[in-house]
């Protein structure tokens, strides 16, 4: 047993049988009452996130844990860390996982404020969280489609449509260009975004049931103005109140 996992087995009220990333912008969205906020700082070999302002922390609702401040690989961590949080998790016991983000919309029905179910991605952040100890592992069906019919049902109950697509994932930090979101869309792409391939693949290996959904929270570049982090962040706390809705709903079952 890791110093991680022997640390949360005592720390936490319950075992999680849950786990929920809150991606940029969402990071405190209210998924209900918490019975514990534990930093990542107090966790024995978690990785810190290194964007200022969000030190990380894991919140327990119910037998949820919310892990909110996402490690990102573009901070300079290698995928390894990126995905300790959801390894550790998954671990003691967590069976489902639910991952979120804000991504740049590529396919033309997909515009800022709109939310969409990952149904497939497309890994080109050049890295994979597998490598090293040889850990091979099927990806055939990495997104559960129950989960996600589920999601797109709460979100009907909402009043509005949940999209559907393929995301894509590059290793950023700077965003795209113009030529190369026209490749994007050419491979397939409705939506490129710098996280959550990562966590998914871990958790697939780890036989996880996983949701991923993208906030969109920009169009693409070469859609006719520049794409502003500033924007990215402003966007997705503007839609952080129907995500969040969105995300009880889907706990709920
Ligand atoms: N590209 C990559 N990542 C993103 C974008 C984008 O346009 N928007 C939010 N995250």
């Amino acid at each position: 047993m890791t110093a991680a996992e022997r640390y949360l087995r005592r720390r936490l009220p319950v075992l999680p049988d849950t786990v929920v990333v809150l991606g940029s912008g969402l990071g405190e969205a209210d998924l209900g009452r918490e019975s514990a906020r534990v930093p990542y700082a107090r966790v024995p070999g978690f990785p810190r996130p290194r964007v200022p302002g969000h030190p990380g922390a894991l919140s327990m609702v119910g037998r949820t844990a919310v892990l909110r401040g996402r490690i990102h690989y573009y901070e300079g961590h290698a995928l390894e860390e990126v995905v300790e949080p959801v390894r550790t998790l998954a671990r003691l016991g967590a069976r489902t996982l639910i991952l979120t983000n804000a991504a740049g919309g590529i396919a033309a029905g997909l515009k800022p404020g709109d939310l969409m179910g990952i149904v497939d991605h497309l890994n080109l952040m050049g890295a994979n969280p597998l490598r090293g100890a040889p850990r091979f592992a099927d990806l055939t069906e990495v997104y559960d489609v129950d989960l996600l019919r589920r999601a797109e049902r709460v979100a009907r109950g909402l009043g509005f449509r949940l999209k559907k697509g393929v995301y894509a994932a590059v290793a950023g930090p700077s965003y795209e260009t113009p030529a190369e979101v026209r490749m994007l869309k050419r491979l397939g792409a409705d939506a490129v975004g710098m996280s959550t391939v990562p966590e998914a693949i871990a958790a697939a290996h780890a036989g996880m049931k996983v949701l991923a959904l993208s906030l969109i929270a920009n169009r693409a570049a070469g859609a006719g103005r520049p794409v502003s982090h500033a924007e990215v962040l402003v966007r997705a706390k503007a839609a952080g109140a129907r995500t969040a809705a969105l995300l009880r709903g889907i706990l709920r079952g």
